[in-house]
């Protein structure tokens, strides 16, 4: 029988020998064979597995004891409910939305806000002079918060700074493009610049349990780093939304380590800030006092929240020979056209003559399915001048085959309608046992019966 033979390993790279030596020949280390008493192992896998020469690492239970993060609470109701319940410390935020939406406007309101409750807030504006940013503090009523306020940009003399002292519980970054991080060449806002910067920025926050709110622009052409290459570095992501020409703005979490992603932030801005709308359906319902042929309001879902929101169509007889337009603001014109191709050949209404222009009241983007009924409603209504009734909601999804089918969350949308003080619902028919109690729902399973319904003076 064969004597087993002896095997050495090299305790520096995992190369197994069959003689010990004083240098190993593979990594050229010197005594770092030891003779290997476990398995026998091929000179292969030794030095290619992985599975040996680690530390042990503790493996844990998922039912340990864990205490949940703690929350700061920012004063501002609709942001702590976007965030999940308030500002984690040592978390860091990345605020992402158009030039000009409010981000720097929403965030001057935190900052004061908390600096006034007695925390130290660190607010640095690398767009914009102190100056300004004291001037836009004091038109938001916030002239006398304790903020302490810089313009830099460059990431050591803010990390410099703030050393000294207790660190703060907040720190906003206004924006993340502006900054610069001597480590590396090049020039602020390249994607190198922000991931150095942000990587550091975060680091400080972690070390120090300072929640971190970087802003970052959103650019349609790709000359400044987005912040896109941030997203995956910060544990919460937000979104300030909305059409500048219009009031009301959207913060949207996309990502949050801390909370849900389905909650969302209403507010509307006004000469003195942004003001909380904890009502939105108010903001999206414009001042209706008569029945008008072609709008139907539409309990639309945004993120857990039922928003009640106008849905206007306009249907313009044109003399034949000219090409009609159509012009959707707020939805989506190819499901526009579906909805008109399934009224056509599924109802023998014809929309071929005739202009169609779709509006969503108050500037609000609707991209919820549940919206198709709504729609069609309002252009039944628009081409047959027959104004659905004030007090009456519809919703649903459509078919091609013209067929309505239940949404999402009905139920929920229409207790908020009924709340609201609508009293009638067009739903699918299959959707009539979530009709609150209190409200009359009106079932239709085919798109036909809605029509007739509606042609039959639904205004009575
Ligand atoms: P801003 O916060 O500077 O936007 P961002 O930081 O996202 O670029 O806000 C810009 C717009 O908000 C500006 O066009 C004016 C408007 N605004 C008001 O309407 N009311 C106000 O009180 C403030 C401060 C700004
Ligand atoms: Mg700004």
């Amino acid at each position: 029988m064969a004597k087993p033979q002896k095997r050495y390993s090299c305790q520096a790279c995992g190369a197994v020998q069959t003689k010990w030596q004083g240098q190993c020949p593979d990594c050229a280390e010197w005594n770092s064979l030891i003779e290997d008493a476990g398995a026998v192992v091929t000179p292969f896998s030794a030095k290619h597995s992985l599975q040996r020469g680690g530390t042990r690492i503790a493996l844990e239970t998922l039912d340990a004891d864990t205490p949940l993060p703690p929350r700061t609470s920012t004063g501002i109701a609709e942001m702590d409910r976007t965030l999940g319940g308030g500002i984690v410390p040592g978390s860091a935020i990345l605020i992402g939305g158009d030039p000009g939406i409010g981000k720097s406007t929403l965030l001057l309101q935190v900052a004061g806000r908390l600096a006034t409750a007695g925390h130290r807030i660190v607010y640095i504006s690398g767009e914009e002079a102190a100056d300004q940013v004291r001037l836009r503090a004091r038109r938001l009523g916030l002239g006398d918060a304790p903020v302490e306020l810089a313009s830099a940009t460059s990431v050591r003399d803010i990390l410099t700074t703030l050393t000294d002292g207790a660190p703060p519980a907040l720190l906003v970054i206004d924006s993340i493009q502006t900054m610069h991080s001597d480590i590396l060449e090049g020039a602020p806002g390249t994607v190198s610049q922000v991931r150095a910067a942000a990587q550091e920025l975060i680091r400080f926050a972690k070390q120090t349990g300072t929640a971190l709110v970087l802003v970052g622009h959103v650019t349609k052409d790709g000359s400044i780093a987005g912040p896109r290459v941030l997203e995956h570095m910060v544990d919460t992501v937000l979104y300030f939304e909305g059409e500048r020409s219009h009031q009301y703005r959207i913060l949207r979490a996309v990502k949050n380590r801390f909370g849900g992603t389905d909650e969302i932030g209403v507010f509307a801005m006004e000469t003195a800030g942004l003001t909380e709308v904890s009502n939105p359906s108010s903001l999206f319902l414009t001042q209706r006092e008569r029945p008008v042929a072609g709008s139907v309001v539409f309990p639309a879902l945004e993120g857990t929240r039922p928003v009640m929101v106008e849905i206007q169509a306009l249907v313009v007889r044109l003399a034949s020979g000219a090409t009609p337009r159509r012009a959707v603001v707020g939805w989506d014109s190819g499901r526009l056209a579906m909805i008109l191709a399934v009224l056509e050949a599924r109802c023998g209404m014809s929309f071929a003559n005739a202009e169609v222009y779709l509006n969503i009241a108050g500037g609000l983007r609707v991209s919820d399915p549940a919206a198709d009924v709504a729609v069609a409603a309002a252009l039944v209504s628009a081409l047959t001048e027959n104004a659905v009734p004030l007090d009456t909601v519809a919703l649903g999804e459509l078919s091609l085959s013209g067929e309505l089918r239940p949404a999402a969350h009905l139920q929920l949308r229409l207790k908020e309608a009924h709340k609201l003080g609508f009293t009638r619902a067009l739903t699918p028919k299959a959707a009539r046992d979530a009709v609150p109690s209190g409200m009359r729902g009106e079932g239709f399973s085919h798109l036909p019966d809605l029509v007739a319904h509606l042609a039959g003076g639904a205004a009575d």
